[in-house]
């Protein structure tokens, strides 16, 4: 697999930074776009300018900070050149300023004439205080630019300028990274409905106290963002407290049968079902209602089987329907996942060893071998986990064109 097999790859983005407390946040999406292959192209305001100087974002961009709609040496007239050669615009943070002047049509600067000068997508990441974001002006600019059918990332709450804090965050820059490759990649899962389950499940022996184990959600959160990005409409039943993937919905669970019951209610309404959870096999028996006290000695913990979520779904699974499993092994990996293949229904099954170093648990890389009923493994090797959730959804996307 290649460093930049991503949809940013090669892709020319023009970066436009407004003035916000928030513009320091651009340098960082500057950084993730071109570690992702990207070619940015920054062109900062001149209000942006007494929030970041140029020097920094020109030094990690691809080319040299425009901020001029005049006197640029190479190009007479910059805001066509920038905006007819972009494959997408994004600005970010984007003023409430801005989202009128794009909204009107009111060219007073490079930013605003590179807006109006182009067809390509335009992703627009608002941030700007409560109040301001609240206002009937900039709803309704949003609401009108939106119909357009300009991509709006919207903020998120938090602190802002000045110690307060409340909605109007720029959203954080991975989501806007998120947005932009959603924009850009292949929509080959528009209109299908995926639901993934994510993390290890907690089984309570006490009011305090939970039998876990060490999963930390990463693989099935790259799964959903990757099933986001390319159109899908997406769900995650989530044990976890990450950050939702940019087009997610999250539905937080703790237990197994927790889990069980929120994957059954999905799967009546949706297309693929992915269950990268590590699901605990077994819980106490009983959960005090209290804390267990030292004083009256070691407990007895009795265990009982938790239901096999995977194999309930397998058994219900509706014609057309895509049931993708995992499987953690740490022997005979072949092996142990074919009869998981073959005993759940599956029609995939990612199987990753979870013995072997990099992979696995609480990694940020992943190797895994893909089987298929019928079918030779595939081998994906050592890869970050988003890499391999590209290649478990292209052959989600295989298996579907397949039927
Ligand atoms: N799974 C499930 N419900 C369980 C246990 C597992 O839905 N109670 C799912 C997991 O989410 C995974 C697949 O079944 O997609 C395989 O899980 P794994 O732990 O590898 O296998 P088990 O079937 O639990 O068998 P074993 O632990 O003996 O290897």
């Amino acid at each position: 697999m290649t460093q930049h097999a991503g949809p940013l790859a090669g892709k020319r983005i023009v970066l436009g930074v407004t003035g916000g407390i928030a513009a320091y946040k651009a340098i960082e999406i500057a950084r993730r776009l071109v570690d992702a292959g990207a070619h940015v192209a920054p062109i900062m305001t001149d209000a942006a300018q007494h929030f970041v100087g140029t020097t920094t974002l020109s030094a990690l961009a691809s080319e040299p900070v425009r901020t001029e709609l005049w006197h640029d040496p190479e190009t007479p007239i910059p805001h066509t050149k920038v905006g007819q050669g972009a494959d997408l615009i994004l600005v970010a943070p984007a003023t409430a300023k801005l989202l009128s002047a794009y909204r009107s049509g009111f060219s007073h600067d490079l930013l605003t004439n590179t807006l109006l000068a182009t067809r390509a997508p335009v992703v627009v990441c608002p941030a700007m205080h409560t109040e301001m974001w609240e206002h009937p002006s900039v709803v309704d600019n949003i609401a009108v630019l939106r119909e357009r059918g300009v991509h709006i990332v919207e903020p998120e709450p938090g602190r802002l300028a000045g110690g307060d804090t409340g909605m109007g965050r720029l959203a954080e820059p991975a989501r806007i990274v998120a947005a932009v490759e959603s924009v850009l990649g292949p929509r080959d899962l528009a209109g299908v409905r995926v639901v993934v389950s994510a993390g290890g499940t907690r089984e309570p022996i006490d009011a305090v106290r939970v039998i876990a184990n060490r999963s930390s959600g990463k693989q099935g959160y790259a799964i959903a963002a990757e099933a986001a990005a390319r159109g899908a409409d997406v769900t995650i039943v989530s044990t976890v407290e990450l950050s939702p993937p940019f087009g997610t919905t999250v539905v937080a669970v703790e237990t197994a049968s927790q889990m069980e019951a929120a994957m059954r209610e999905a799967a009546s309404s949706n297309d693929v079902i992915v269950m990268a959870a590590a699901v605990a096999d077994f819980r106490p028996a009983t959960t005090a209602g209290g804390k267990i006290k030292k004083r009256d000695g070691v407990p007895d913990i009795v265990l009982e089987p938790t239901p096999d979520i995977l194999a309930g779904l397998g058994a219900a699974k509706r014609d057309g329907q895509v049931l993708v499993g995992f499987a953690a092994e740490t022997d005979d990996l072949v092996a142990n996942a074919q009869a998981k293949l073959e005993a759940k229904r599956l029609d995939l099954i990612v199987a990753n060893d979870v013995g072997a170093a990099q992979v696995g648990f609480a990694h940020d890389t992943n190797a895994v071998t893909m089987l298929r009923p019928g079918a030779e493994p595939v081998e994906i090797d050592l890869a970050a986990k988003r890499d391999v959730a590209r290649a478990v959804i292209d052959t989600i996307v295989e298996i579907m064109r397949a039927r």
